[in-house]
């Protein structure tokens, strides 16, 4: 393992107590020492340097880096480049952009060297415990280290959630476009914070005891999880609760971006992903934000008698959005599975995110069943059940919408996947008029609903 900061540290752990015996390397020999320190009677050597790193290891070496994404990847193949050997296979385990990961595979190849992109998602208890783990490369390559990766993987009913994704760079694909349901769902959970504090007038307490209660219903999900924890969570340092204390700015390491960035190019809608991204974005924007609320005033609108309705409106809303942020995702995969040849089969990308990871959640167990029942399902929200759910949720949905709108809260997660709805039912969409103001402008030409073939107008042009 190179990289030992705390995911990587776990992930060594993780395998020592799977009976593996491992090297671990870093630059920052405080980590490595560490790594021994902490290691007790675990089969576990650690190496200040990366000669020592290698002689350590058996022929042909599996090498694992966890080290962040970007040019430190590079730069760490670079060093390592001397020591490699024929059939030594490099794993790389962060998040690295999905055509970086195809350029390496290219480069190391001309060496005759394996490489593999892996996508890992747990965080630091998942690494320790048992992660999620989306691995892509040569079929060749899994094998060597699939039976590994079962181990260390996260289980449900004992099924390991892990699986070959497919060639190239499929994995750490897969990686990112889970990072982007994960941006989705965080901002539509946030969005129900919103909603339910400030019209409701809720305590912490309170977003406590109904966040668990939702857990234990069909929104349960890791995500709703720790929610719930969260509003239970003293300050140490004030007599508030700690989310109280928080800045209302979100950061962010890029996988969200990507997600929106590939599918735009791929033209693939998936807008409650691009909302979320947007809102980091809005959200970084503290200084302008607190200007404009002195300037741009609404008028507080008084909450109606329904107010122990909107909790259920609410959550009525989340699981609706819930089902078509993962819908959006799974079409993402779709289109890219063809333009980059994975072959994914997306029942096993469910099976995978059922534990372990960000995103998982009751509701995989039924995306899981509907890829089961149909591999080529067009979109998530045609699977028979599911459809259903949409349509019984949405008067409810379309409320807490309303409430929104009424009362200025901003959920744009939320309206964004009501317009995918209703924009993904609607047998007619006014495209027509685009296509016409295309022509009339730019002679861009049109297709007719009679007849086949293209045509050109000469609009009214003054
Ligand atoms: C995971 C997470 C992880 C990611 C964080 C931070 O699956 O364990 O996706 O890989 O690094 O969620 O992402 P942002 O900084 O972009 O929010």
């Amino acid at each position: 393992m190179i990289g030992l900061g705390t995911m990587g540290r776990n992930l060594v752990y993780n395998m020592c107590d799977h009976g593996y015996s491992v090297v671990g390397f870093d630059k920052d020999t405080a980590k490595v020492d560490a790594l021994k320190n902490e290691a007790g009677d675990k089969k576990v050597l650690g190496a200040h340097t990366l000669k020592d790193f290698f002689d350590a290891l058996k022929m042909p070496r599996v090498v694992m880096l966890l080290v962040p994404a970007g040019a430190t990847v590079d730069a760490v193949i670079n060093d390592m480049k001397p020591f490699l050997s024929k059939d030594d296979m490099v794993m790389d385990c962060g998040n690295s952009h999905f055509t970086d990961t195809d350029f390496r595979i290219e480069q190391l190849t001309e060496d005759q060297i394996h490489f593999m992109g892996v996508g890992i998602s747990g965080g630091e208890y998942g690494a320790r415990n048992g992660p999620s783990i989306m691995p892509g490369g040569a079929i060749e390559d899994y094998e060597r280290v699939g039976q590994m990766l079962k181990d260390i993987s996260a289980k449900v009913n004992d099924e390991p959630c892990v699986s070959w994704l497919g060639a190239g760079s499929a994995g750490h694909y897969v990686k990112m476009v889970h990072n982007g349901i994960e941006y989705g769902l965080m901002q539509l959970i946030s969005e129900a914070y919103d909603l339910m504090k400030q019209c409701l007038d809720l305590s912490n307490d309170d977003l406590h005891n109904i966040f668990s209660k939702w857990n234990e219903s069909r929104l349960k999900s890791y995500l709703i999880e720790i929610t719930a924890d969260i509003f239970a969570q003293k300050d140490d340092l004030s007599d508030s609760s700690l989310i109280d204390m928080i800045l209302d700015t979100s950061h962010q390491n890029g996988t969200g971006q990507w997600t929106s960035q590939n599918a735009m190019e791929m033209y693939v809608p998936i807008p409650n992903i691009d909302a979320a991204v947007t809102m980091r974005n809005l959200s970084a924007l503290k200084e302008e934000r607190l200007h404009a609320q002195k300037h741009m005033a609404w008028h507080k609108v008084e909450f109606p008698d329904t107010k122990e309705e909107l909790v259920s409106w609410v959550e009525n809303a989340l699981y609706f959005s819930m089902i078509t942020t993962y819908a959006q995702g799974m079409a993402l995969l779709q289109r890219a599975s063809k333009k980059y040849n994975y072959q994914l089969k997306l029942d096993n990308v469910a099976r995978i995110w059922r534990g372990g990871c960000i995103i998982r959640s009751a509701l995989l167990d039924d995306i899981l069943l509907a890829y089961t029942n149909n591999p080529d399902l067009q979109n998530l929200m045609m699977n028979n059940e599911l459809t259903l759910d949409l349509v019984v949720c949405q008067d409810s949905f379309r409320l807490a919408v309303k409430t929104g709108i009424e009362t200025g809260i901003p959920i744009p997660a939320m309206m964004a996947s009501l317009a995918y709805y209703d924009c993904y039912r609607s047998g007619w969409l006014p495209a027509n008029l685009i296509q016409a103001q295309r022509d009339y402008f730019g002679a861009h030409n049109y297709e007719r609903t009679d007849r086949k073939g293209i045509f050109h107008t000469i609009w009214n042009q003054k």
